[in-house]
């Protein structure tokens, strides 16, 4: 069982699907049948991860709270921290060093969906490295819209940009970055950009400096779905219903994980799925105690 803690980056402004998230987390976003914050979480939960704290801003943590509560429906324990203002992804390793307490961590942006075979497998090999950190990088057509992965001709990495004007691959750095226990002091040391963020790019260059920085592909077996745009969210939805619907299997369910994890109980299940009697998420869910 991995030592490694959770976070989920839950913050920030959403101004790009504003008017829908003026009122409401875009991380609480419908994906299809499930709020948008499940899909990162279930990749924690395959990567063996119970302790996780979740950042949100200070006015939508008590909805995400309600949603998600202390995590033990799940076999989890969730620890809630405020971001008060969206100031860098590298600010959550400052926000949750108390939290993390020397701890190496994953952390998982909370509007990034991963789904692929072998996705356990591959986080399992980034949490055996006992030193430095991985990142993950997948092919894209936009790389200009990420951080972007730079290798020189031998393949190791250059340089980690973010949204360059001309992308030096087609690699976007995905949200789910694997990091050892000292990333806290070292997002201590970065300085504000010039947009006043302290950027994931300076806290992933220190590594890179440091020679400890993996950057590990992701095949094109995976899917590494956006969730930043009207149209990308809308697909995403359309991915995850076609997927559920063909297979009759649910994607992204913590319910399913913890129940096939052992981190709870048939009962416990059951339970779930009754308050969810009524839909095909919680049939699904009934499903998974009847039929392997
Ligand atoms: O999705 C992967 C990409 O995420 C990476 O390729 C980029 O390197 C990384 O910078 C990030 O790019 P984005 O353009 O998506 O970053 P954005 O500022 O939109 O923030 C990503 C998520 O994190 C978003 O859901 C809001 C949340 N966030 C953001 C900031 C800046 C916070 O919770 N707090 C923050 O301070």
């Amino acid at each position: 069982m991995t030592q490694r803690k959770g976070i989920i980056l839950a913050g920030g402004s959403g101004t790009r699907l504003w008017p829908i998230t003026m009122g409401v987390s875009k991380q609480l976003l419908p994906v299809y049948d499930k709020p948008m914050i499940y899909y990162p979480l279930s990749a924690l939960m395959l990567a063996g991860i119970r302790e996780i704290a979740i950042i949100t801003t200070p006015e939508d943590q008590v909805q995400f709270q309600r949603l998600m509560g202390d995590g033990s429906q799940w076999g989890l324990s969730f620890t809630w921290i405020i971001q008060p203002k969206p100031e860098g992804l590298a600010q959550a390793y400052v926000l949750a060093e108390d939290f993390l307490a020397g701890s190496p961590s994953l952390m998982v942006l909370g509007d990034n969906i991963f789904f692929g075979h072998g996705l356990p497998q591959m986080l399992a090999r980034a949490d055996a490295k006992p030193n430095g950190g991985t990142v993950f990088g997948y092919r894209v057509a936009d790389p200009e819209r990420y951080g972007v992965v730079d290798f020189d001709n031998q393949g190791n990495v250059r340089a980690i940009i973010e949204k360059p004007v001309v992308a030096p691959s087609h690699y976007a750095v995905t949200g789910l970055y694997c990091l050892d226990a000292t990333a806290p002091q070292k997002a201590r040391e970065i300085s504000p950009s010039a947009r006043g963020e302290l950027e994931i790019v300076s806290l992933l260059e220190m590594y890179l400096a440091e020679g400890t920085l993996s950057v590990e592909t992701m095949g094109r077996g995976y899917a590494w779905l956006d969730t930043g745009t009207h149209e990308s969210l809308l697909d995403a939805g359309n991915f995850v219903r076609t997927l559920e619907l063909r297979q009759g299997l649910l994607i992204g369910s913590p319910d399913e994980i913890a129940f096939k994890t052992g981190w709870i109980t048939a009962a416990q299940l059951t339970a779930r799925a009754k308050q969810f009697g009524k839909n095909a998420y919680g049939h699904s869910l009934a499903a998974l105690y009847k039929t392997p």
